[in-house]
């Protein structure tokens, strides 16, 4: 534990987390923040995409990770060492891009341990959130196949929900997360918040006003384009972003792109457990003004 969360220690250390209060972040860095398994994937490549103003090309030839590194990843490790050298070497590409506009980053950090700059709103901002049925399913997969998290491959949905519930798990309550975020990008220019559900609904429309909020605009041809890049299926069968081949995943339970859909919950939840979910839902959301969309 570290500042009353558990982290997956074999990734994330303490060290590291305090460390990056001395990146000065600044006016072209764009960081998306979000509660795992919300879209940060997709956001990245999207964002990546408007920051490298729509050059695909750019985009297939650098790995995502590289692109839109996780800035509290705990690259001392000697595995994760290992794992870029490896990476490196199947991936390298060796094409020359034109550099992008911005510089695009990623965190899952709670929002009282980010960097004091990013606080201060000297970057910008994106936060991306998820229908938390949805999310707690993706999260429930992945606690089962991402092996640094600590939960055994046989832990069964029943067992997890009430895990969720609790938030006592990495990064804690997804009410927490999501509501304080909320609360910082209100009214605050430097700031926005989107949804998963958005971006499955209008990816078109979304993209625009993310243009708008890093200030680089595409052309509609170039939008089109990017859309396509992004879809899921697209994305799934692209190796600098479908993230196959992680030592730390065990692709036998499922991959990192798991499905990609929204009501997904409902191949999980029993009428009793959405019931009693909806009521804790109610409660913790009461007064915030945050809809999110369940199917
Ligand atoms: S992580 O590990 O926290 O970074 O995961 P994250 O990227 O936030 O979320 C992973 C889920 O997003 C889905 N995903 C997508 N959905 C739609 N379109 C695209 N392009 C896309 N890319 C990733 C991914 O499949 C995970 O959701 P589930 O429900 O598990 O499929």
């Amino acid at each position: 534990e570290f500042a009353d969360y558990v982290w997956p220690g074999m990734i994330v250390n303490p060290e590291k987390i305090i460390s990056l209060n001395e990146i000065e972040f600044g006016p072209d860095d764009v960081v998306i923040a979000s509660y795992p398994k919300s879209g940060t994937t997709w956001a990245s490549e999207v964002l990546s995409a408007i920051a490298h103003e729509g050059n695909i090309d750019a985009l297939k030839s650098i790995r995502m990770d590289e692109r839109v590194p996780w800035i509290e990843l705990d690259d001392k490790a000697w595995w994760i060492k290992f794992f870029y050298v490896w990476k490196n070497k199947m991936f390298s590409t060796g094409v020359d891009v034109r550099p992008a506009k911005k510089r695009i980053c990623f965190t899952h950090l709670p929002l009282e341990l980010l960097p004091t700059s990013i606080l201060e709103g000297k970057c910008k901002l994106l936060y991306v959130a998820r229908n938390p049925k949805d999310q707690a399913v993706s999260y429930f997969h992945f606690h089962r196949m991402a092996r640094f998290l600590g939960l055994q491959t046989h832990t069964t949905w029943d067992e997890f929900f009430p895990l969720f519930c609790s938030g006592y798990l990495y990064c804690g309550s997804w009410f927490e997360h999501v509501l304080s975020y909320w609360k910082f990008t209100q009214n605050n220019p430097m700031a926005k918040f989107i949804c998963y559900e958005d971006m499955k609904r209008d990816l078109m429309g979304e993209m625009e006003s993310l243009e708008q909020f890093v200030g680089v605009p595409l052309s509609i041809e170039q939008r089109i384009n990017v859309v396509k890049h992004c879809s899921f299926d697209s994305m799934k069968d692209n190796k600098m972003t479908n993230r196959n081949g992680v030592m730390l995943f065990n692709e036998k339970i499922c991959k990192f792109m798991r499905k990609g859909i929204v009501g997904d919950w409902k191949n999980y939840f029993t009428v009793t457990q959405s019931e009693a979910f909806d009521e804790l839902y109610k409660k913790k959301m009461e007064g915030s003004g945050l809809q999110f969309e369940f199917e």
